[in-house]
């Protein structure tokens, strides 16, 4: 008799260490600073760096390491990204590291000889990959304003990765899911191959831990030069891959000027091309400005309904004017012009929707303008603050894992309009803007975002989410500007989102009521339901000067922790 619950007991104990890795916080409150990153590993290193005096820089390029260790369907060095950093005496820098075509990339390459898009050959497999940007940029950002010796942020990473590290259940889901691709896109066997990941099973990633000493102790060439160099280029010519060794070489990060908007007392600042994500922020809210959605009330159908039509003109203008702007003239200032603005809401009725058919693009007449052209959110002691998003695009980007360098290669080329009018995975359609071109970079949805009130840093926000990323940011800032949500309820709080096409108001479960969605569907509007829209991870500075920070229940390993 004893023995069946003696066993019970056993199982139920295991059951509950199973479950106890590692405990997520989705709400901090701090005196002083706080980092909110995708995982708890990654945000106990960012802590840790800040409490050795590191500053916001230190701290978030520490925890990109470690992402590249513990989030490996996201976190990267075989990716690219965007860092936006203002400090805490105003100054504001955004870094561009997104990935780069590589040169023998050609505007056709992923058609047939017929003019059709091959299914998938710009989603998986080794030709779906740009020349990654995240190393460049992580050195890039910490020449300039790195305080901390780069050995201390890159030697918790090496650790996680040479003594291995418990999967999460959203990690180990994941990497069953995608078994039959590992399989598929690599012929050598590597850490990821498993037949079945249970949360708490240990992840060692030797590979990768020599890669990143190689990149500890050679800097940027240790993955751009020499022996990592090879490895990628080795494993691009076991397949149809076409990064080469000058490609690698030729990479560099580029100091962008931040896309600055300005909604009510609230001053944005954001990324610029070739990310999409600061322009159509700006003109979303500059669109929404004029209308009174804090009296229509949160989810109300006349604030769904105006926000949903802001969003459709804004992703108009992204697709057709929207790509790398050091190979076409990104109209930016035309963009963001208040008469434009205003004239674009001009066909605006409260009572209908919009036929997206009937929203082209604005016209302008295209000047050259001036050349100035995953997500961690981190406030440091001494007030300054990073807000950086960086991706592989797809969970584990391309599925192709650089054998003997250790880590996973992006499918960035997705990103690109591969064809003009064609969708890519997220259902964005582009044009001559985002074509493919050797050495161009892709266009990107990820807006790392801060903002200031009344000239002081007011709140640090971003996300992961394709091309919801931007709707998803939008809305977490405007529950708590205009709905006056507290941080975590706005950023937990439902979310729809437009993207013009498809013409459908994309609604996470119950995010919307049934009386909201019905008077919507009679002014015209579609729906279309998904799980979830972004996964926001943001800081607010409370009125008493306290740090608000909140992770995403999206995510269950989003986590936010200060002191
Ligand atoms: N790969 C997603 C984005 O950059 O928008």
């Amino acid at each position: 008799m004893l023995r069946p619950i003696f066993f019970l007991l056993l199982a139920l104990f295991a059951g509950c260490q199973r479950g106890t890795y590692y405990v997520a916080h989705k709400a901090a409150i701090a005196e002083a600073a706080m980092v909110v990153t995708p995982h708890p590993l990654a945000s106990a290193v960012g802590l840790k760096i800040l409490k050795q005096g590191g500053n916001a820089v230190d701290a978030a390029v520490a925890v990109q390491w470690a992402m590249a260790v513990v989030y490996p369907r996201a976190g990267n060095i075989g990716g690219g990204g965007f860092m936006l950093i203002r400090r805490a005496n105003g100054e504001a820098a955004s870094l561009d590291y997104r990935e780069k075509a590589p040169a023998q990339a050609s505007r056709d390459m992923y058609l047939d000889a017929k003019g059709n898009v091959v299914e998938g050959l710009s989603i998986n497999g080794h030709l779906a990959s740009g020349v990654p940007g995240a190393v460049a940029g992580l050195f890039e950002a910490h020449a300039r304003y790195g305080k901390l010796p780069m050995a201390k942020l890159i030697n918790p990473a090496i650790e996680l990765a040479q003594k291995g590290f418990a999967v999460s259940h959203g990690e180990a889901d994941r990497l069953n899911a995608y078994q039959a691709d590992f399989r598929k896109y690599n012929e050598d066997p590597n850490p990821f191959f498993k037949d079945k990941w249970q949360a708490g099973d240990l992840l060692v990633q030797s590979e990768l831990a020599r890669t990143l000493q190689l990149i500890r102790d050679n800097g940027p060439e240790g993955f751009y030069k020499g022996e990592t160099a090879r490895e990628i280029v080795a494993e691009m010519k076991s397949a149809n891959g076409i990064i080469s060794l000058d490609d690698l070489a030729a990479y560099q990060a580029k100091w962008r000027k931040p896309i600055i908007g300005q909604y009510k007392q609230y001053r944005i600042l954001s990324m610029p091309p070739p990310s999409s994500g600061g322009v159509a922020l700006v003109q979303m809210l500059d669109m929404l400005e004029p209308y009174p959605i804090a009296q229509w009330g949160f989810h109300s159908p006349q604030t769904v309904h105006t926000m949903a039509e802001a969003m459709r003109r804004a992703y108009a203008d992204r697709a057709e004017h929207l790509g790398d702007s050091d190979f076409y003239t990104v109209p930016v200032d035309s963009l963001l012009a208040a008469s434009y603005l205003q004239q674009r809401m001009a066909g605006f009725s409260p009572d209908s929707a919009t036929l997206s058919q009937s929203i082209l693009a604005g016209q302008f007449k295209l000047t050259l303008e001036s050349f100035e052209t995953e997500h961690t959110s981190i406030v440091d002691q001494e007030g300054n603050a990073v807000s950086v998003t960086t991706t592989l695009n797809s969970n584990y980007g391309s599925k192709v894992w650089v054998s003997g360098a250790g880590f996973f290669l992006n499918n960035e080329m997705d990103d690109f309009s591969v064809k003009p009018g064609v969708p890519n995975q997220f259902g964005l359609v582009g044009a001559e803007a985002n074509a493919v071109a050797p050495g161009k970079r892709m266009l990107s949805s990820m807006t790392p975002t801060i903002v200031e009130k009344d000239g002081n840093l007011f709140m640090v926000l971003g996300a992961p989410g394709g091309s919801t990323i931007i709707t998803g940011v939008l809305q977490v800032f405007l529950n708590v500007v205009e709905f006056g949500l507290p941080l975590d309820q706005a950023v937990s709080a439902g979310r729809f989102h437009h993207q013009w096409l498809p013409d459908q108001i994309l609604m996470e479960n119950n995010a919307l009521s049934e009386s909201t969605t019905a008077t919507l569907a009679a002014k015209g509007h579609r729906f279309q339901t998904a799980k979830a829209i972004a996964v926001v991870k943001a800081i607010v500075r409370l009125p008493d000067g306290r740090l608000h920070g909140a992770a995403d229940p999206r995510n269950p390993d989003d986590d936010a922790r200060g002191f």
